[in-house]
């Protein structure tokens, strides 16, 4: 079933003062994707986030919503709710008055802003909690009552920007998979913004990675992962190896670097460095040519010495040809 298209950025430009931005941003969301804008520090990510909001303006290029252009439309007047970072709640109203504030603004009668704040509550799993102050919360809940702020106003696009990034480990975790049942649940199209690739992967039905205010590649998280165009792409999202030859560039992932023994390890290679780290052995080698390559392996150790030499090599199949932008 073809869905409906929700939002689409055409030719988005955007500079401040004399740097660019943005360098002409295309993107169409479908109703109630989940679509993560995914890029390292300064890419663009918030400018983007910013304009589809309204808070921004940009020099060239439209922001089509349900088919009409809202380019030029102030912010208060875009079905846009926005959850930031550092989960502003107003610290002096209760967890069920932050919630209910919007409704508020809306003149919404007080008996169903008060049914609309306990199935929020329930919501976010957090039932019994509505005559807390913010002070009184965990990080984690604080940042679900944000959630539940924006999305008892119904917006028809939700815009996230890195509304985990303040949470320890574990607790972004939890949070990821709660995220992505409450907009399973709501149907609500989620724009999400983070620079981890593990959360991109595990929340999206489709990532954007931007480079330097260009959007590289946008699909389906298996897709950019096993089929990256460039070779920021293949670097960024799951860290893979580039290898450059004649006058091509290869993506080939670390876990599919073959060592010893098996036939395609055809080439000689030094091994320069072993380490530890995520459950993962890392294995750095270099290459006759100078070429360095990561392979990766679950376990604690292989039958590979520092400082020794080794044959590595991959199977054709994993030596997937990208577009070289030198990354
Ligand atoms: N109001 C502004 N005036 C001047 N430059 C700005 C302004 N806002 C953003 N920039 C610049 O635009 C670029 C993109 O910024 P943006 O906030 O969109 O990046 P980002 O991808 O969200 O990065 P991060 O992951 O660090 O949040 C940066 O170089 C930033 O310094
Ligand atoms: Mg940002």
């Amino acid at each position: 079933m073809k869905k409906n298209t929700i939002l689409q950025l055409k030719g988005i430009r955007k500079r401040f003062g004399e740097t660019t931005v943005l360098s002409g941003i295309d993107l169409s969301i479908e109703e109630g994707e989940f679509i993560t804008l995914l890029g390292s520090s300064g890419c663009g990510k918030t400018t983007t986030l910013r304009i589809i909001a309204g808070l921004e303006t940009p020099d060239s290029g439209q922001v089509i919503l349900d088919g009409a252009d809202i380019t030029a439309l102030e912010p208060n007047k875009r079905p846009v709710n926005t959850v930031f970072q550092n989960y502003a709640l107003f610290p002096y109203m209760t967890v069920a008055d932050n919630i209910g504030y919007g409704l508020k603004i809306r003149k919404v009668p007080k008996p169903d802003i008060a049914a609309k704040v306990e199935e929020m509550l329930q919501l976010v799993q957090l039932e019994g909690y509505g005559s807390r102050m913010p002070g009184q919360l965990s990080g984690g809940q604080r940042q679900r009552v944000a959630i539940a702020r924006a999305v008892v106003n119904e917006p028809k696009v939700l815009l996230l920007d890195e509304p985990l990034g303040a949470l320890d480990l574990k607790l972004r975790r939890q949070m990821q998979l709660e995220l992505k049942r409450l907009q399973k649940k709501l149907g609500t199209t989620f724009i999400y913004i983070t620079h981890d690739q593990e959360e991109a992967i595990n929340m999206s039905d489709r990532i954007a990675v931007m480079h330097q205010g260009v959007l590289e590649q946008a699909g389906a998280p298996n897709e950019v992962y096993y089929h990256p165009k460039t070779s920021y792409v293949a670097n960024f999202v799951g860290s893979a190896n580039i290898l450059r030859e004649g006058n091509a560039a290869y993506a080939i992932r670390t876990e599919n670097v073959l060592m010893n023994g098996e036939p395609e390890c055809t080439r000689e290679a030094a091994v320069l460095e072993k380490s530890f780290a995520g459950g993962q052995l890392r294995i750095l080698f270099q290459l006759r040519d100078g070429q360095r390559i990561t392979a990766s392996r679950y376990g604690l150790d292989a039958d590979i010495r520092e400082g020794g030499a080794c044959r590595i090599g991959w199977r054709p199949e994993h030596a997937v040809e990208v577009l070289d932008d030198g990354q």
